[in-house]
């Protein structure tokens, strides 16, 4: 089928932040990642300040207003820190721009172009659910380290990355009974189709409970999830963070790595907090799983969780919010075969999650 919408990678993640080179230095010595490019008043622009950071595929930007009247800081007002771009890279944005805002898409960056000597950028941009935006980027004219406007960003402090690979998945908190518009939304506008489905009975503890759908592209390389709060006893996990965040936004950013035995271990020695499970997790564990190449007492130590589906197994584990509003978190998998999303370590997952909510007084 002709997909109108290739997608070749997620191009980057930008952050609104209240303080973007606190932000920087955060996500430098804690997850490892490396200074890029930087744009702000030294660079001409006069009302924001934005550091790229980048590790193995990924790109994170953090950007700040410099004016109290800026529209960057009425969503910090609101918000808090939060994901406000999930930027895709396209052969053509022009193309991605009518395709999708043809298809129903609310836009909101008309297709532009930015040249600087290496080359030229096109931009454009619709809305996604909440005050999130999807960029199309096309740079396949481009050599340059970032976008025109930003110049390279080479500080003497560097900590060394941690094996950060890839964005393996992103996902969405929607409101309630708004799981369809969206996943109909990534369906119809932008041509994706759902990837696994759970229903409320798979995602639920004794108290709070979640809808959850996986929606990806045509090519597979983007998956994303979208959450919605399910009835439960007490207070869904996605109904807080929507209470927090103010609405829908991106719950957490899956970053795959290599060998998450040492990625974990570095994270967590540079002070990167993470939820854990009781150790009886582990008890029984290889009946669950069945054989894995690691060692269950080092997966144990480091709280590291195990799933296996039909393909294969993978590895995974969840830092707590990544803020002081619960609301933004990240996950780091390793994929050994398995392409589904850890479904058998939910309920200790949200039983662990559970039990942050009831220490902030939210369950
Ligand atoms: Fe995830």
């Amino acid at each position: 089928m002709n997909d109108f919408l290739p997608l070749q990678a997620i191009d980057h993640v930008e952050f609104y932040v209240g303080n973007a080179k606190q932000a920087a230095h955060f996500y430098k010595s804690a997850f490892g990642f490396q200074s890029l490019a930087y744009s702000g008043p030294e660079t001409g622009v006069k009302d924001r300040a934005s550091y790229v950071l980048s590790q193995g595929k990924i790109r994170l930007v953090l950007t700040t207003p410099l004016e109290p009247s800026h529209e960057i800081a009425a969503h910090i007002h609101l918000h808090g820190d939060g994901i406000k771009v999930v930027a895709l890279t396209v052969p053509d944005s022009l193309g991605a721009f009518s395709e999708t805002v043809k298809r129903g898409a609310r836009p909101c960056i008309m297709p532009n172009r930015k040249e600087d000597e290496f080359g030229e950028i096109i931009v454009s941009g619709i809305h996604t659910y909440g005050d999130t935006i999807h960029l199309f980027v096309e740079r396949k004219n481009y050599s340059g380290l970032f976008m025109p406007g930003y110049k390279e960003w080479s500080p003497e402090f560097q900590p060394s990355e941690i094996g950060l690979k890839y964005i393996d998945h992103m996902v969405g908190n929607v409101g309630w009974n708004e799981m369809e518009t969206w996943t109909n939304f990534y369906r119809d506008v932008m041509g994706f189709s759902q990837l696994v489905s759970f229903d409320d009975k798979d995602i639920s503890t004794e108290y709070t409970a979640l809808m959850s759908k996986v929606m990806t592209n045509g090519t597979g390389k983007v998956k994303f999830p979208i959450n919605e709060p399910a009835e439960g006893k007490k207070k869904s996990q996605i109904e807080e963070y929507l209470d927090y965040y103010k609405g829908p936004g991106v719950q957490h950013i899956a970053i795959g790595t290599r060998n998450i035995i040492e990625t974990v271990k570095e994270l967590q020695g540079r002070g990167v907090e993470f939820l854990y499970v009781p150790t009886n997790y582990y008890d029984d564990l290889d009946s669950r799983v069945g054989e894995i190449e690691e060692e269950i007492e080092e997966l144990k130590q480091l709280g590291i969780l195990v799933d296996r589906d039909e393909d294969g197994y993978l590895l995974q584990i969840f830092t707590k919010p990544v803020e002081d509003r619960p609301t933004v978190f990240f996950e780091i998998i390793q994929r050994k075969g398995a392409r589904s999303f850890g479904k058998g370590n939910f309920k200790a997952l949200f039983e662990a999650i559970e039990r942050e909510q009831a220490a902030r007084g939210n369950l």
